[in-house]
C-alpha cells in the first residue's frame, strides 16, 4: 500500500487594500503548492521555487509547525514521519502572503490526512491565531475579496465573489519583515485620520464588487499605515506615482510591504514597467509580476 499522500493548493493574498489596514484582502492567481506524505520516519522537507534558498527545512518551518498545531488540536500524535514537497511561485517576505499560506499548507494537509475534523471556520480561526492577523489567510482560504474582524467571539469573516481585475504588482529588494512595518505604525491617530479611512474602507469593498475602477481610484488611499511604511522603502513613493501616471486607476502597498499592487483597466504592463523603473533608477533591484484577482481559494486533493 503507498503512503497516505495529500496536495494543497493556495493562493497568493494581497491585504489591506489601501484604507483597510489588517481588515480587507483578496486572492491573487499566483499559487503555492504542497504534497505532504506520511512516512515510516523522520522528517524531510524540500522547497522549489520561491523561497527555496532561505525559508527553513527544519523544524521552524511554518507548514510543519501548523501541521503538527492541527494534530495537537485534534488530540492526535505526531506521525511517525512525513515529507513535505513544496512548489512555490508567491514570492516570501513579499507582502503576497506567502507565510499564510504555509500555514494554511500544513493545516489543510493535516485535516485532510486525518479525517478533516475540523470545519473552514475552525481551520481560520488556526491559522489567523499562527499569522497574527485574518487579512491574509481568509482570502488565501476562500478567495476572492475578505473582510476581516475579531471580537471575543473569534474572527468575523465575510467573503465577496469579486470581477477578475488585471493587477501590475512590483517587488523592490527591500528587507521589511512585517513586524518591522508594523513597528514604524503611530500608536494613535487623530479623528480626521480614522474617518479619512473609515469612509475610504467601505468605497473600496464597493468599487471591488463591482468592479469600479474609478471608485477605487478615488477610494484606495491611506492615513493609517502607508505614510509610514512607504519610508522604510526607497522609491516606493516615486513607484506609485510612477504607476497612475502610466494609466493605474488605483495603487497601493500589498499588505505591510515591500510590493506594490496597481489595478488597472489597461495596459498593465506599462504600469509595471514605470514601478519597476522607478525602482532600478534608484539602483533597487526589483521584480514585475502581472497577475489576476481570483475568487478561487485554498484547494486539497
Ligand atoms: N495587515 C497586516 C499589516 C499585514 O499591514 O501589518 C497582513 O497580515
Amino acid at each position: 500500500m503507498s503512503d497516505p499522500c495529500v496536495q494543497v493548493r493556495v493562493p497568493a493574498t494581497s491585504a489591506n487594500l489601501g484604507p483597510g489596514f489588517d481588515s480587507l484582502g483578496l486572492a491573487l492567481d499566483l499559487w503555492n503548492t504542497a504534497e505532504f506524505t506520511l512516512t515510516g520516519e523522520g522528517l524531510n522537507i524540500t522547497i522549489q521555487g520561491e523561497g527555496a534558498a532561505r525559508l527553513p527545512t527544519g523544524g521552524a518551518n511554518h507548514a510543519y509547525s501548523a501541521f503538527r498545531r492541527l494534530l495537537s488540536n485534534i488530540g492526535q500524535p505526531e506521525p511517525a514521519g512525513l515529507r513535505i514537497h513544496f512548489q512555490n511561485a508567491i514570492p516570501a517576505g513579499s507582502g503576497l502572503g506567502s507565510s499564510a499560506t504555509a500555514y494554511l499548507m500544513g493545516l489543510l494537509a493535516a485535516n485532510a490526512l486525518h479525517g478533516s475534523p475540523l470545519s473552514k471556520d475552525q481551520l481560520l480561526e488556526l491559522s489567523a491565531e499562527m499569522e497574527g492577523h485574518a487579512d491574509n489567510v481568509a482570502p488565501a482560504l476562500l478567495g476572492g475579496l475578505c473582510a476581516v474582524s475579531h471580537d471575543d467571539d473569534g474572527w468575523i469573516v465575510r467573503r465577496y465573489a469579486i470581477p477578475t481585475l488585471q493587477a501590475a504588482l512590483v517587488l523592490p529588494e527591500v528587507n521589511l519583515p512585517t513586524h518591522t512595518a508594523r513597528k514604524a505604525l503611530p500608536p494613535h491617530y487623530t479623528r480626521e485620520d480614522a474617518v479619512f479611512n473609515l469612509s475610504r474602507t467601505a468605497l473600496v469593498v464597493d468599487a471591488l464588487r463591482t468592479g469600479d475602477l474609478a471608485l477605487l481610484g478615488r477610494a484606495m488611499q491611506d492615513r493609517l499605515h502607508q505614510p509610514y511604511r512607504l519610508k522604510l522603502i526607497p522609491g516606493a513613493e516615486a513607484a506609485m506615482q510612477a504607476a497612475r501616471q502610466a494609466g493605474a486607476a488605483a495603487v497601493a502597498l500589498s499588505g505591510a510591504g515591500p510590493s506594490l499592487i496597481a489595478f488597472c483597466e489597461s495596459g498593465a504592463e506599462a504600469c509595471a514597467e514605470a514601478m519597476h523603473a522607478a525602482f532600478t533608477d534608484r539602483h533597487i533591484p526589483a521584480r514585475r509580476f502581472l497577475l489576476q484577482t481570483t475568487n478561487q481559494g485554498a484547494s486539497v486533493s
